[in-house]
Parts: C-alpha cells; structure tokens; sequence
C-alpha cells in the first residue's frame, strides 16, 4: 500500500510537484527528469508540471552532475536542460513536495514551519518496494547513481499510476 496524492491546490491549473534533494545536481534532478518523462509518455504533460531544487544553494545555476546525466542518457531519458536552483518560499505552494532524504525533508520544514503532511513527503514514500530515504551518490562511486535511478523509476511509475486515477 503506497501513499495516495493530495488533492490538487487549484483545480484547472497544472498540478505542481517537486522535488528535493541538497545539491540539486544529481537526485532530485534525476528524479524531475524521470517523472517528467513518464508523465509525458502518459499524456499528462499538460496536467502536471515536475521541477526540482536542492535545500543548499552550492550549485545553483549549474547544469547536472554528469554522472547523474550519464546515467540518464543511458537510459534514454534527457537531463541536459536542467539548471540547478534552491528551495525557497515559492516552493511551498507546489502541490506536493518530495524530499529525497531525511535530511532533505527537515530542511524544507525548516524553511515552512507548519506544512501540510500530505504535502510534503519523502519521494520514496510511493516507493511500491516499500518507503526509505534515495541515498546521496555524490562521494560515491556509479552503483549509486544506477540504484537512484532504480528507484526513481520505480517510484515514478507509481506516482504516474497515481496521478492518471486522480
Ligand atoms: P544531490 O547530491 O543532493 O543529490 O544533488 C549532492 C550534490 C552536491 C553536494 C552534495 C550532494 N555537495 O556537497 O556539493
């Protein structure tokens, strides 16, 4: 049993997601593209918007890591016009908010105060292998960009089936 969608903020307007990791270079950006991708290849680019940002503001204005893009273009998806940005309070008023990491999580409740639960979440809590954090690849060697972009697949094929019975 995974976890359901919140409802839309303003029916008739695209619904917003985002997602969350530090650096905005290699998971969160992964994870955009891949759900990105999946939710055009549903027919529902005109319905939902996928962008991402990263709590830290190192690399704003940066393309991707190439590992985190060579891994994607490995898999036929396209990373290339990403440019990094940092979560800020325009954010907050995505539809839902999906955070890579624990700590990524406490870094977008560090900035809201109050949020709404349903709102702001884990990525892989619509995980359908079962909830935990994407582990952060940066010092690591490629086996961590192949596993998030497992999981980011997986999970994005989940919230696409979500999001197609909303
Ligand atoms: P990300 O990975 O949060 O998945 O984009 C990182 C990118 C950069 C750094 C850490 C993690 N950094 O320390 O610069």
């Amino acid at each position: 049993m995974t976890a359901s969608l919140p409802t839309a903020r303003e029916p008739g307007t695209a619904y917003r997601i985002g997602t969350v990791c530090l650096g905005n270079i290699c998971r969160s950006p992964m994870a955009a593209t891949v759900l990105g991708e999946l939710v055009d290849r549903a027919g529902l680019a005109d319905r939902v918007e996928v962008s991402s940002c990263g709590t830290g503001g190192w690399h704003v204005g940066q393309p991707m890591d190439e590992r985190a893009a060579s891994t994607l273009r490995a898999a036929d998806y396209d990373g290339s016009d990403h440019r990094a940005q940092q979560l800020g309070p325009g954010w907050l008023a995505y539809d839902l908010l999906l955070a890579m990491d624990e700590d990524n999580l406490a870094g977008v409740h560090a900035l809201a105060g109050e949020v709404d639960p349903a709102r702001v979440r884990l990525f892989r809590d619509f995980d359908p292998v079962g909830p935990g954090e994407v582990p952060d690849p940066y010092y690591g060697g490629p086996q961590g960009f192949a596993d998030v972009l497992a999981m980011v697949e997986r999970t994005g094929v989940a919230i696409v089936a979500a999001l197609e019975r909303m």
